[in-house]
């Protein structure tokens, strides 16, 4: 989608169209209400649209986007998104190719850059579709191809240009994880997903990438994560971005993403309902990759690393099985009883790896639990942690871009459940707490730094459209940890 900024009055400017925001009651919250005749019918709820075509020659737009953002004392981050989110979907179903996006009011500590930045962000994670495996196109209509934002103060113009343009680096790179997730597990194996790593990075400055593959692994003794490939014919691969765009001396934030780019459950298998979705395994893969492409592109000075221990999960037969212990890459042993409960594994050999890196925090990323849909549902992010500051500072960008998260516990006295007999750590804990035991599973395995797990099993497939999140792959988690190393550069 294009962008454009433009140092005119909205009035000024030819496009098929305008979306003009309407709260409930209040008519148009825009400064050019003397354009547009009153549309009385129209209640201004969150996310309803009504489009009119206004006589020829009164204004310069063929169409007017009317999109409810709801009563105006609630109106916050999220509505704005919504609202341009679905005034846009409802533009391409217009066959609307270029439209004025009117951010003309300012909302509570919302000013018209801030307001800018919501509608765009909502209109390009709302124009999402997967169709690359679409052979027949008929009834998908082409998108919007430009969007554009007035600014009639040419002081303000440059600040405005920025912002836009930090908010679309940040949503293609949203757009690229759902890419890479919406793929099916066939044309995203390990290694394709190593490669896309590989290729996104020659493409970026500053970004090393090393893909390790199963003789090296082996070499590291990363043996938890090699037990979870055995059961595939699909060699497995250790996935090492590194972005530096701080000082050497400056230690980095190593991010780290489940990389399951299947999960069957293995020998100890799932049931066939939805197993499909499995594909998505990889989400946290997918956002810890992005967000390497987002901090890269817009030059941040900071240093981050990416780690991904890319498998699959599935029960050949040379599998892995229940009972089987295993030695991680820290040494400890631990004894298999659920072969489902795989991406833990995966994530101790890489949580110690990250260690290697001598890190100022660690922040894990991870479609790690069922029970954590049980407890939190489809829209908020398991947290668990060991620092207050780390903490904070996640919770901080979690409000600020309306990928929410809610704290857990690693509550000690769970730690008995993990326990094993024969080894030093069981990787099941059985139903109670299910997500609380494998943070604090992960713990163990975690060196004396700073670090936070985010569980997305929820979030990161989403099973119905959201106002911005069309159903399927949201790329979960790009925003947030881009937002979050903002923060945290800057602190
Ligand atoms: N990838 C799954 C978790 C998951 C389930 C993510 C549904 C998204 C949607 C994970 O590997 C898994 O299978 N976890 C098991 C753990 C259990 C065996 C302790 C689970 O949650 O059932
Ligand atoms: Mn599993
Ligand atoms: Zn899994």
């Amino acid at each position: 989608m294009k962008v454009s900024v433009k140092n005119k009055e909205p009035f000024q400017i030819k496009a098929d169209a305008i979306v003009i925001p309407w709260a409930e009651g209040k008519k148009g919250l825009t400064a050019y209400r003397e354009f547009i005749s009153d549309i009385d019918d129209f209640e201004g709820k969150a996310y309803d649209t009504r489009v009119i075509y206004p006589p020829e020659g009164k204004t310069p737009y063929k169409k007017i986007i009317f999109v409810g953002v709801g009563k105006e004392e609630k109106i916050d981050r999220e509505k704005i998104r919504g609202a341009f989110s679905r005034a846009l979907q409802v533009a391409r179903n217009h066959h609307v190719k270029t439209a004025v996006l009117d951010n003309s009011y300012n909302y509570e500590h919302m000013d018209r850059i801030k307001i800018a930045a919501l509608a765009l962000e909502g209109a390009i994670l709302g124009h999402y579709r997967f169709l690359p495996y679409k052979t027949e196109r008929e009834g998908f209509l082409p998108d919007v191809e430009e969007v554009i934002f007035v600014e009639p103060r040419r002081s303000q113009l440059n600040q405005l240009k920025e912002h836009l343009r930090e908010t679309q680096v940040i949503c293609e790179a949203v757009l690229f994880a759902r890419d890479l997730i919406s793929a099916p597990a066939n044309d995203m194996t390990p290694t394709i997903l190593g490669n896309k790593a590989k290729e996104l990075a020659k493409k970026l400055e500053r970004v090393k990438c090393r893909v390790l593959g199963r003789e090296e692994i082996e070499r590291l003794g990363m043996n938890a994560f090699l037990g979870v490939a055995k059961g595939s014919h699909e060699p497995p691969r250790f996935i090492i971005m590194e972005y530096k765009g701080g000082k050497s001396s400056e230690s980095p934030v190593v991010l780290v993403g489940k990389g399951l780019t299947f999960d069957s459950g293995g020998i100890s298998l799932k049931p066939a309902e939805k197993m499909e979705e499995m594909k998505s395994d990889m989400s946290g893969a997918a956002a810890v990759i992005a967000t390497i492409k987002a901090i890269a592109e817009l030059g941040w000075p900071i240093n981050v690393v990416a780690l991904v221990a890319a498998t699959e999960n599935l029960p050949g037969g040379s599998a892995l099985k229940p009972g089987d212990v295993l030695k991680s890459y820290a040494g400890k042993t631990i004894e298999v009883i659920n072969t489902d409960a795989e991406g833990r594994l995966t994530l101790a050999d890489a949580l110690s790896y990250a260690a290697e890196y001598k890190p100022s925090a660690i922040i894990d990323i991870a479609t790690l639990t069922g029970a954590c849909i049980v407890a939190l549902g489809e829209q908020l992010i398991g947290l668990m942690g060991t620092d207050e500051n780390l903490k904070s500072k996640i919770k901080e960008a979690a409000d600020e871009t309306g990928e929410f998260v809610w704290e857990l516990p690693l509550w000690e006295p769970y730690e008995e459940q993990i326990k094993s007999d024969v080894a030093d750590v069981k990787n099941t804990g059985g139903r109670p707490a299910g997500t609380i035991t494998a943070g604090l599973f992960l713990r163990k395995f975690v060196g004396d730094f700073p670090w936070v797990h985010l569980d997305i099993a929820g979030c990161a497939w989403q099973n119905k459209d959201r106002p911005y999140i069309p159903k399927g792959a949201a790329g979960i988690g790009v925003r947030l940890l881009t937002h979050f190393l903002r923060i945290w550069r800057s602190s």
